[in-house]
């Protein structure tokens, strides 16, 4: 069974740290050769959305309709996020108030990156995709700009993540990777 899993990089501020995040997870993905998955970096910043309830201009419309096909066209995800003010970021929770049979009876896992991993944005952010039947990993990474960045806050600012890290996210793919197939073989009307 050959499935696609989506890293969406979730913040689209100017500037942003989470591209350097997303690269790493892209690259330790395709490091692991496993056999028919591909592994393809989805760029929030890219889909010029507007807030859910706000009626969309054409070119927004246009977006939202894009954004749901390529969220439909994964088997699972990796959600690369900061927090800001201890939750995701407004634009990353906006963008999934668009979605619900794209993503249902998919698996999803989280990679943070914050003071604190993101830790108390991604445990928020849980009750949120939780309702949207969204199945999440128990393993996620949570990286701290103590020890997983150097320069923080600086122009020379540069993500170097702690080697710890790679044992965690080849479980952290194990998890996914298991429950995009199960839950594939379900929405495929092969589990009752
Ligand atoms: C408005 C705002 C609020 C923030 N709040 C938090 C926070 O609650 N916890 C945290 O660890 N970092 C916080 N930060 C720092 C961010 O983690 C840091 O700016 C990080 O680089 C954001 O990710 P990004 O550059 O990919 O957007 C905040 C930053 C901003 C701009």
């Amino acid at each position: 069974m050959s499935v696609k899993i989506g890293i969406v990089l979730g913040s689209i501020r100017e500037g942003r740290a989470g591209e350097a995040v997303a690269k790493w997870v892209l690259e330790n993905a395709q490091n692991r050769n496993d056999e028919n998955v591909t592994y393809e970096i989805v760029d929030l910043k890219s889909f010029d959305l507007p807030f859910l309830g706000l009626a969309p201009n054409e070119s927004q419309g246009a977006a939202i309709k894009k954004w749901s096909e390529t969220m439909a066209s994964f088997d699972g995800y990796v959600l690369v996020t900061p927090e800001y003010n201890h939750v995701v970021p407004g634009a990353l929770q906006n963008a999934f108030q668009f979605l619900q049979p794209e993503v249902a009876n998919k698996a999803l896992a989280f990679v943070g990156y914050g003071w604190l991993g993101a830790a108390r944005g991604i445990v928020g952010f849980r009750a949120h995709l939780a309702y949207q039947q969204i199945a999440m990993t128990q393993q996620q990474i949570n990286l701290s700009f103590p020890t997983d960045f150097e320069n923080v806050m600086t122009p020379q600012q540069a993500f170097k993540p702690g080697a710890w890290h790679d044992q965690e996210l080849n479980t952290l793919f194990t998890q996914l990777l298991g429950w995009s197939k199960a839950l594939k073989a379900l929405r495929d009307g092969q589990i009752k």
